[in-house]
């Protein structure tokens, strides 16, 4: 009997890396790894290259994840200066759309108001927008939710000014709902002086009070979502001249949360709220039929390598995981188990616009 039985946990921020960074990830490696880690249904991200801010582009990424997918994949649209024309026409074959208002890995970034203001008119109103905001940009995100009505999702919250005034647009009323990513709750500044460009990414590591502050409005119920950032990149990229942020995290963000699980500080029902069924509610996704993740909570010491994904690294190696995913069903066929990843590549369904449900 397993220690703990979890329903399929949704990642609502993978990167996948397809088009044009398959040598770091793609469909097939990427939600093998998700499966591994008990995710069983990912949001990929569309800082492409291309990137995924036309209709053919994200047909080209729709039709490889059909193709690649061992676990169930939708795709966010991206949101530019140059393309905002074309967004009424990604609706349908998008989960949500994002908006980058801070410099990070790829080109996409959005940073004037005409464009801005044009997303939120041209995205569907029921449809999440979710954005990339660091310092000052959480409040250009809440006052745009406010002014327009309508559900924003904040990426990736990281500092504790801003999970603050994202606790405070919420006791306002305001339609605003925030993810927190494990490695900035399991790591913070101290690491990144010791891992250098392993433990960079964007936002970047917080300090021990940030740390602090995140965990407490995670227990307390401001953070909606636990998502991973998977965001993988070679060990060569890693430690070569122009080191990309990011860092891959679909599989060991599950062990890690159990870590708080096991210590007591995390009831399995608010874990549960926080990776399967806020993200379930946030994007109208709809339910995944016979579905579960199977754990065992005995700990164990978290490896530098043997990882499904391309990239075969870990910046939590070192760290004591408080569980470990044993079995993953997917539509009653048992797709991980015991370290094997049994789904075959195609073996996932592509979700886009028309297959979302709504409240
Ligand atoms: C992400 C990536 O590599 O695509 N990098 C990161 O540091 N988080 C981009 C992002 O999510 O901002
Ligand atoms: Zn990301």
């Amino acid at each position: 009997m397993p220690d703990l039985i979890l329903p399929g946990l949704i990642d609502v921020h993978t990167h996948l890396r397809v088009p044009g960074g398959e040598h770091k990830e793609d469909f097939a490696t990427g939600t093998a790894a998700a499966l591994a880690g008990g995710v069983t249904m990912v949001l990929a991200m569309p800082n492409t290259n291309p990137p995924l801010t036309t209709p053919d582009a994200l047909a080209a990424a729709l039709r490889a994840a059909a193709a690649g997918a061992r676990c169930d994949v939708g795709l966010y649209a991206g949101a530019s200066r140059e393309d905002v024309t074309h967004l009424s026409g990604l609706a349908g074959q998008a989960v949500a759309l994002k908006i980058y208002l801070n410099d990070t890995f790829g080109k996409l970034r959005v940073d004037d108001l005409p464009t801005l203001a044009a997303c939120f008119q041209a995205w569907p109103r029921e449809r999440v927008i979710a954005l990339h905001a660091e310092r000052q940009s959480v409040a250009v995100a809440i006052g745009l939710a406010a002014v327009y009505d309508r559900p924003v999702h904040i990426v990736h919250v990281s500092r504790r000014e801003e999970i603050e005034l994202i606790a405070d647009a919420k006791g306002r009323g305001l339609p605003v709902t925030c993810e927190v990513s494990p490695h900035h709750l399991f790591l913070s500044a101290a690491d990144a002086a010791r891992l250098g460009p392993l433990g960079d990414m964007r936002p970047v590591l917080g300090t021990a009070e940030d740390v602090a502050a995140l965990w407490a409005h995670l227990l307390g119920g401001t953070v909606d979502c636990i998502a991973t950032d998977h965001a993988p990149h070679t060990l060569d990229e890693k430690r070569g001249p122009n080191p990309p942020p990011g860092v891959p995290g679909l599989e060991t963000s599950l062990p890690l949360m159990l870590t708080a699980v096991a210590d007591g500080r995390l009831p399995v029902e608010r874990l549960t709220a926080l990776m399967h069924d806020n993200p379930r509610r946030i994007f109208g996704l709809r339910a995944q039929p016979d579905t579960r993740v199977e754990v065992d909570m005995t700990p164990w010491t978290i490896p530098a390598t043997g990882w499904q994904t391309k990239c075969d690294w870990t910046p939590f190696a070192g760290l004591t995981a408080g569980g470990r995913v044993r079995r993953v069903v997917l539509r009653g066929q048992i797709v991980y188990e015991d370290g094997a990843v049994l789904a075959a590549p195609g073996s996932g369904q592509v979700i886009n616009g028309a297959g979302l449900e709504r409240d």
